[in-house]
């Protein structure tokens, strides 16, 4: 690919963003999906901005609040790997083949990055039901609950498309699965027994940022802290693991995930609405 044709290209990606950000307005999201399954299949790997990147991209155009919940899912799926590597690093022996403690320790930095990215694009499917996502005033049928609850397999597929993002594919699969599930999958070799304190910190984070934001769920109504930390406790072995939900229940533990869900999630609103004034200042000079 020649300088040209990476231009071109960029061009063309940046516009695909600003396409999915006025998608609403339009009111033909199913076409549009129907166009951006075809990208995402297709797409063309440019030197600055991978794949991953224009998938978040996406999803802030088409939903930032989906967006908000992805940011804060990774920043505190980051800070619980790096608690649980300096307590219990076993739990991360067999990722890129680590046999010993030590081994583990040396690949802290890979373990985290991983840890985060996997986070970020835990909720990449949902791109394709941000139709019944974005239905505000009445409740859900059953039906779309079941379309929803196809995201993590849409999700898994996507990542699965491309060379950098193939890793990333176990998190999205299995983030609502209970623990009986995920051992399944394991056995029957659908996902790699090393992803599994990935998957396990992801579905904490995930429902303790989903239950207590009152503001990004339209089908739902914000709970408390400590309502949503019971609930782990409840289920812990059964939906959760217990060394997450363990970990969770350590007071300086909670003190810092209380901090990433306010103010930490306060920060990525901003984020998310600096990136949409952003594309909107873009999309206001390319109608000029
Ligand atoms: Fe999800
Ligand atoms: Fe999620």
């Amino acid at each position: 690919m020649d300088e040209q044709d990476q231009t071109s290209l960029k061009a063309y990606y940046r516009n695909l963003v600003l396409y999915a950000h006025r998608m609403p307005k339009l009111g033909s999201i199913s076409f549009a999906a129907a166009t951006i399954s075809h990208v995402l299949k297709d797409y063309a790997d440019l030197p600055i901005g991978g794949f991953e990147e224009f998938c978040l991209q996406m999803v802030a155009a088409m939903h930032p609040l989906t967006y908000v919940h992805s940011l804060t899912v990774a920043s505190l799926v980051r800070f619980l790997a790096s608690r649980l590597l300096e307590e219990s690093p076993e739990v991360f022996i067999g990722f890129q083949g680590a046999r010993t403690t030590e081994e583990v320790l040396a690949l802290s930095r890979e373990i985290l990055c991983h840890a985060e990215h996997a986070a970020l694009c835990h909720d990449i499917g949902k791109l394709f039901v941000i139709e019944i996502i974005m239905t505000y005033g009445r409740r859900l049928t059953d039906q779309e609950f079941a379309l929803i609850k196809g995201h993590p397999d849409i999700g898994a597929y996507i990542l699965k498309q491309h060379k950098e993002t193939q890793d990333l594919f176990a998190v999205a699969l299995c983030h609502h699965d209970s623990q009986g599930q995920l051992e399944e999958r394991i056995t029957n070799g659908t996902i790699d027994p090393s992803e599994r304190p990935f998957v396990d910190i992801t579905c904490c984070a995930d429902s303790l940022d989903a239950a207590t934001d009152a503001v990004g769920r339209s089908y739902k109504k914000g709970k408390s802290f400590d309502e949503v930390m019971a609930e782990l406790y409840a289920e812990s072995g059964t939906r959760y693991a217990s060394y997450v939900v363990d970990l969770l229940h350590k007071e300086d533990v909670m003190a810092d995930v209380k901090a990433i869900l306010i103010e930490g999630r306060e920060e990525n609103y901003r984020r998310a609405y600096k990136f949409l004034y952003d594309i909107t200042v873009q999309d206001a000079a390319i109608s000029l």
